[in-house]
Formats: C-alpha cells, structure tokens, sequence
C-alpha cells in the first residue's frame, strides 16, 4: 500500500483528483469505477473544475459506480444514479452509455449484479477504481462479513451504515435495507485502487484497513492483498496509523520522492 498523508481534508482531496487527473491523461478511454458519499463530493467538484479548466477530458472515458440501492429507481433524488448525474456527468455532458450504475429498480437485483459484474469485465476491467471507506471499514457496501472473495452482489445493510446515510434522506424516508455493490474480488481486480479518507470518524477504521489483520471485520483490509492500492489520507483520519512517521518518511507530505 502506497500511504500519502496530507496536511487537511482539501489537500488529500486535490492528491485524489490529481491522481484520476492523470490517469485520464495518460488513458482517455480509461475505465473507471466511481464512488459515492460525503467525502466524493468535493472530489467531483474538483474533477468538474479540472475539466472546465481544460486539464483533462471526460468525454472518452468509460465509468463504473461501486453501488446503488436496492428499491430505488435512478430518478430518486437520494439513489446514487442522481448523486453521479448531479456531481459530474450532466455538468460534463456526458453519454449516459458511457457511465454505469447497478439499476437498483432491477425486478431481479441478484441477475443485475451478476449483469453488472459481467459488463465490468466486458469492458476490460476497471483502471482506475475510486474508493471511500465506512467508519465500520466498508468499501462499497461490502460490510463487515463480507466474503473477501465476493463478486458484485446484494448486500444487507449495517444499522450503522444506515444511520451515516440518513442525513442524506428527508427525516420521513427510510434509508433502503438493501443494496447492490461491487464485490471485494471484483474491486480486487482493479488496476489501481484509490482510496480518500478525511476527518477524524474514519481514523480508526483506516489503522485497522492498513496495520490490523485481514480481515472480513474490516472488509477495506482486503486492500492489503491489491497490487498497487494508493490510501489518501488527511491528518485526522491518519490519526490512528501506528508507522505513520514510516509513511511520511517515505512521501514526506504525501509527496511522491525520487530514488537516487
Ligand atoms: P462518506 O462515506 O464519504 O459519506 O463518509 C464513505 C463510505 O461509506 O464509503
């Protein structure tokens, strides 16, 4: 694992888009698994800048998201059809044919997560894969428990997975039970795995993905096994890292350092 550590949540955020920045450069058709949640949105807004700016193109590329909640058609204000459509892919214009989610209005969500699954690997695989992490150690909606092993598939939601993302529905809707998500192997087989942390909820669940055991307790583990996974890290969420002065040696202030 690849441990950058920025001084705040802004700057871990910049190392993260600068990192899709260049994957995008360096491949315009690459292939990209996206995520959602709180600590997504600055990033998109970022991205969306970086484009406008003229940096980077989107319009080329192919995405992925991690998950979708099962009930939820893609029109619902809170499915995350419309997180990605109001964060990114209207304000860049892009090809709907090009960005895909798990339908979670599927009549058979378990066939959907199979097709997804499958239309993944049609498409040659997942470049560059954008991760988040729960403060019980999720990635997707792969919650403790998980199979390290598992495909893309219908998972049941933690309680406290469902009172985090309370706070993005009305305080009279229900946070759906069910959702499907990009399985551990299936983010496993990502080229390069990026996973953004910030604050200080998400310091004891990044110790325990990066310097515990492997581990279905804290599915985010499994990362331990990815060839190249790349951990951005603000202060606060490195809090808890026991080698965290051996990982600022290596990239002082999350900066990359030449050899020689
Ligand atoms: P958050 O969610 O960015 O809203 O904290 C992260 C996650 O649950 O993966």
């Amino acid at each position: 694992m690849k441990i950058l550590i920025l001084p705040d949540p802004a700057a871990a955020t910049a190392t993260c888009v600068a990192l899709i920045v260049e994957s995008l450069i360096e491949n315009p058709k690459a292939v990209l698994g996206l995520a959602t949640g709180g600590t997504m949105e600055p990033v998109y807004a970022g991205l969306l800048k970086r484009a406008r700016a003229g940096d980077v193109l989107l319009d080329r590329m192919t995405s992925f998201n991690l998950d979708e909640y099962v009930g939820l058609p893609p029109e619902h204000p809170q499915s995350y059809h419309s997180f990605m459509r109001e964060r990114l892919f209207a304000p860049l214009g892009l090809d709907p044919a090009r960005t895909h989610l798990p339908r979670g209005d599927a009549e058979d969500p378990a066939a959907e997560a199979a097709r997804y699954d499958a239309a993944i690997t049609q498409a040659g695989g997942i470049d560059l894969q954008l991760l988040g992490i729960g403060g019980n150690g999720h990635i997707g909606f792969n919650e403790p428990s998980s199979s390290l092993a598992s495909p893309t598939r219908v998972k049941t939601l933690t309680c406290a997975t469902r009172e985090a993302n309370a706070r993005f529905f009305g305080p009279d809707e229900a946070v759906p039970r069910f959702a499907i998500t990009m399985g551990i192997a299936t983010i496993l087989r990502s080229r390069h795995a990026v996973l953004l942390a910030t604050g200080a909820a998400k310091a004891a669940a990044v110790a325990t993905m990066a310097e515990g055991p492997l581990s279905a307790r804290c599915p985010a583990s499994a990362l331990q096994l990815h060839p190249k996974a790349t951990i951005v890290l603000d202060a606060e969420a490195a809090a808890d890292l026991e080698l965290r002065q051996y990982y600022e040696t290596v990239h002082p202030q999350g900066q990359e350092v030449t050899l020689g």
